[in-house]
């Protein structure tokens, strides 16, 4: 699996020939302005919740890729409405989608679209593959029912909000990352704006404190699972 940040809560995951792209908020993010949406190659839109730092681009590059859209049913619902293609799921739904096995599991946030309109409720996703796994948490505080996914699931990395304020901040994302049993944590969701802009160096130090890894990536850069 090919892991790539592309700023704030947007991550593409090439797994084979396919590429999930998680929660596209590249136009809007000053920080994202070498990535070109244009150029990015999609077959799945998963989508976290209905914020609009998590929608801003799906659906540009939904048009252009004619990606199929997955997320809770009230968001797949709005995108079929508007004639888009999508799979709609909730929580502790599995579904198989050539043979990448998504999971929606639960987030503690909100979840409206930016005209207000009901979101449905905010979700992570569980990606696994051929025995490896990512969680990718999405806005969300921690929460006990982290502890739920690694009764199923080992985890090979988890993709963990940290910059507070909308979030969990550092510390609540060590907890998470103890919760979900993963010491290899990808932050995001941090430095886009003011209130989340946090230390790297401090960050990446207290999570090496409690002997996990945060991996902190530039923007457009991959790791390999
Ligand atoms: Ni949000
Ligand atoms: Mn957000």
């Amino acid at each position: 699996m090919q892991v790539t940040y592309l700023g704030h809560g947007c991550i593409s995951v090439s797994i084979n020939n396919k590429t999930l792209l998680i929660d596209p908020f590249i136009t809007g993010n000053p920080l994202a302005k070498h990535i070109n949406i244009e150029e990015l190659k999609v077959n799945y839109i998963l989508i976290t919740h209905a914020h609009q730092d998590h929608i801003l681009d799906v659906e540009a590059i939904a048009k252009r890729t004619e990606a199929k859209i997955i997320s809770n049913y009230e968001i797949v619902m709005h995108y079929i409405a508007k004639g888009f293609i999508g799979h709609p799921m909730n929580h502790g739904g599995n579904c198989v989608f050539d043979e990448i096995n998504i999971k929606y599991v639960n987030a503690i946030h909100t979840s409206s679209f930016p005209d207000g309109s009901y979101g449905g409720q905010p979700g992570g996703f569980v990606i696994t593959h051929n025995n490896k796994s990512i969680y990718v948490a999405g806005d969300t505080a921690v929460t006990f029912d982290m502890k739920l996914i690694p009764m199923q699931t080992k985890l090979n990395l988890a993709i963990l909000p940290i910059g507070d304020n909308f979030t969990m901040g550092i510390e609540d994302a060590i907890i998470a990352a103890d919760f979900v049993e993963c010491d290899k944590i990808l932050g995001c969701h941090y430095d886009t704006f003011p209130p989340i802009e946090i230390d790297e160096k401090v960050a990446v130090q207290k999570f090496k404190t409690s002997n996990k890894e945060l991996i902190l990536l530039d923007i457009g850069k991959s790791i390999f699972i």
